[in-house]
């Protein structure tokens, strides 16, 4: 429901006051209205924060010839998310096996979705987690030579910031907390008991020095976007399009799906209206399009691009190479949305 929907229903439920209509006592309504509108607000259920998820093939990954060719093409899909604050990445194959997740077989030989997931993830790991989170992998052998993401989360040791990553530790952990290392100098207390190798996100409270035994608090990793700092992407594995829409890890799914292609529409990106969203989906294809996608895809059968998505577009018109790669489509793709998808969610 829009915002001015949902005003225009808490305006219909208030009582109507009219200082001019002698109708008992005017600071008795006034009261009775305030107590009504605190009672609304705490029934009101915390506004879900919107997001916004990409789709990238991991065909792009196999079409490179070699490993470190291929970690510099994930690099620079992980910077593009990171620049434009993507909430979700999702890795799909064109036509995976059922029941098949190549993430979890952690071969040494990886390719495709596997390899960009591992990148893409470690990536997004600040960096002094990752020996705690990340075991030595062939994948990872050149991974040293890419640009840091550098997002807010990614503290050095000497800042401080009201939350940090941190990953639970053995040893030492009484019988009331647990140790986080969040990267300080000194491991912090955490006020629960959790198992070892967990990531975890610290509220570090106000209290700054490091030898206190005050415990901190572990809270949900979405807080502190929720909070307006960008915290980071989730990356998911799909094993075609259709699991892309269908398996959206947000209740009630994506509400508005946008493909993109040279196929597409063109609109000037100051005229693209995006409706007011909570969970927005922009999907790319690779060497031959999402139409690939979709004709290869058994659960999308006799659909074309137009059924697939809410709009299909090409944000890039008179473009002066043949082919605009999929890496390079995201970049320009995600500066063309940045302006609609602001106005969107001002609506
Ligand atoms: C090598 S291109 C694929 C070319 C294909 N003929 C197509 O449908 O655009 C790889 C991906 O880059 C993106 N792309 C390429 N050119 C684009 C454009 N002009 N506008 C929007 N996206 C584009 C699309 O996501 C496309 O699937």
């Amino acid at each position: 429901m829009g915002k001015k929907n949902k005003r225009r229903d808490e305006d219909a439920e208030s009582p109507q006051l009219n200082p001019n209509d002698g109708n008992g006592d005017d600071s008795d309504n006034a009261k009775k209205l305030k107590k009504k509108k605190k009672k609304n607000k705490k029934n009101e259920k915390p506004k879900e924060r919107a997001t916004v998820s990409i789709a990238v093939p991991a065909s792009i990954i196999d079409n490179v010839p070699t490993l470190d060719l291929a970690t510099r093409l994930a690099g620079q899909i992980a910077r593009a998310a990171t620049i434009f604050c993507i909430d979700e990445v999702v890795v799909f194959d064109n036509n995976g096996e059922p029941n098949r997740d190549p993430v979890m077989e952690n071969s040494d030989d990886e390719s495709g979705a596997a390899f960009l997931i591992r990148i893409l993830r470690y990536l997004e790991t600040p960096q002094y987690l990752r020996k705690a989170l990340f075991p030595m992998h062939n994948s990872l052998r050149f991974v040293g030579l890419l640009p840091p993401l550098d997002p807010p989360h990614h503290l050095r040791k000497h800042e401080w910031g009201p939350y940090r990553e941190g990953v639970t530790i053995n040893g030492n952990s009484n019988s009331t907390g647990t140790l986080v290392d969040v990267g300080l100098a000194k491991h912090v207390v955490v006020d629960q008991l959790l198992e070892p190798g967990r990531r975890v996100t610290v509220a570090m409270g106000a209290e700054r020095n490091l030898d206190s035994d005050l415990p901190r608090q572990v809270v949900s990793s979405s807080k502190p976007r929720e909070e307006g700092e960008y915290w980071g992407y989730q990356v998911r594995y799909a094993r075609n399009i259709s699991s892309v829409f269908k398996d959206c890890m947000h209740k009630g799914g994506y509400d508005y799906i946008i493909g993109t292609s040279e196929h597409g529409q063109i609109i000037k990106s100051h005229e693209l209206e995006i409706p007011s969203f909570r969970h927005l989906l922009i999907a790319f294809g690779g060497l031959a399009g999402l139409e690939e996608s979709i004709e290869e895809d058994d659960n999308l059968k006799g659909k074309n691009a137009g059924d697939a998505f809410n709009v299909y577009l090409n944000t890039c018109p008179h473009q002066g190479s043949r082919t605009i790669r999929t890496e390079e489509a995201i970049l320009i793709s995600l500066q063309y949305f940045q302006e609609p998808i602001s106005r969107a969610l001002q609506s």
